[in-house]
């Protein structure tokens, strides 16, 4: 049976791409957000998963606002990254794992999770630049099957359904009969937003008592409606759905490996834990 050893939530601000780009790590802009990463990735030395399912919102590449699957799930060899416009370099392609991508449709759909499934699909910002922290030198050393949530229109899944999400994905997974090693990674976030007359809005105090809650109180944000956690969090801090699906794949009970919290990076305030079960 494959085995959750532990997941990875992180922003995915498209300025990473370029501060990457330009190698501008220790510039003291940068230096605060890109040391939260080290850490990771003596974690992922040690925790040497096989896959990565990674958890994200697809920012209009793969879907637009005319056709918006709630959740959606790739079933691909390959995915390829593609220019979205931000003037950052696109990345080599990672590679899939459709039979696993599968097993996980056929477990979901069981469990009334109806997700679009994609056997094509291009992966953007949000799925590319966590990947890039974990592994800067972006030869990919783990296979993929990327999960996306719509955190952009409206209406959007609610905290409780992203949660009871995570939790059928952690079921499926333990169901797999392979050994694989999985690391569930969950993009987005913290508080932003991006448009409109609160455009800059960030919230720390929130953001700190949601990563609290992502150790002591997994379930705490289902409390809150989405017109909530749009106002507590911007309305592109909602994308903070994502972590919650990756929360609900770990047991009620985790340690924190790792956290960073640092703002501003662009408009948003950045948030990094890694969390493993508790033993
Ligand atoms: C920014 C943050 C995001 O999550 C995103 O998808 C695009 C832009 C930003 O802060 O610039
Ligand atoms: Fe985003």
């Amino acid at each position: 049976m494959a085995k959750i050893v532990g997941s990875i939530t992180t922003s995915h601000v498209p300025a990473i791409g370029g501060a990457i780009a330009k190698g501008m790590q220790n510039d003291p802009y940068w230096k605060p957000f890109f040391d939260g990463f080290p850490p990771v990735r003596d974690w992922l030395a040690r925790v040497k998963p096989d896959v990565v399912v990674l958890v994200y919102n697809d920012h209009g590449l793969n879907f637009f606002l005319d056709k918006m699957p709630t959740f959606a799930i790739g079933a691909a060899g390959e995915y390829r990254n593609a220019d979205e416009g931000w003037g950052i370099p696109t990345v080599a392609p990672f590679r899939g794992d459709p039979e696993l991508s599968w097993h996980l449709i056929e477990q979901l759909v069981a469990e009334e999770f109806d997700l679009t499934t994609c056997q094509e699909m291009v992966v953007d910002h949000a799925f590319t630049l966590p990947m890039a922290l974990c592994w800067p030198d972006q030869k990919w050393p783990v296979r993929t099957v990327p999960v996306v949530v719509n955190t952009v229109q409206a209406p959007l899944p609610s905290a409780a359904r992203c949660y009871k999400l995570g939790q059928a994905l952690a079921r499926a997974i333990a169901s797999w009969p392979g050994d694989e090693r999985v690391v569930v990674m969950g993009t987005g976030g913290l508080s932003h937003q991006l448009d409109g007359t609160r455009a800059g809005f960030i919230n720390k105090d929130f953001d700190l008592k949601f990563m609290n809650s992502m150790v002591e109180d997994p379930a705490w944000a289902t409390k809150y409606s989405i017109t909530e956690l749009v106002e507590l969090s911007g309305t592109q801090g909602v994308e903070l759905l994502n972590w919650m699906v990756a929360r609900g794949t770990m047991p009620e009970r985790v340690r924190k490996q790792h956290a960073n919290y640092h703002l501003p990076i662009s408009n948003t305030a950045t948030g990094l834990m890694v969390l493993e079960p508790a033993a």
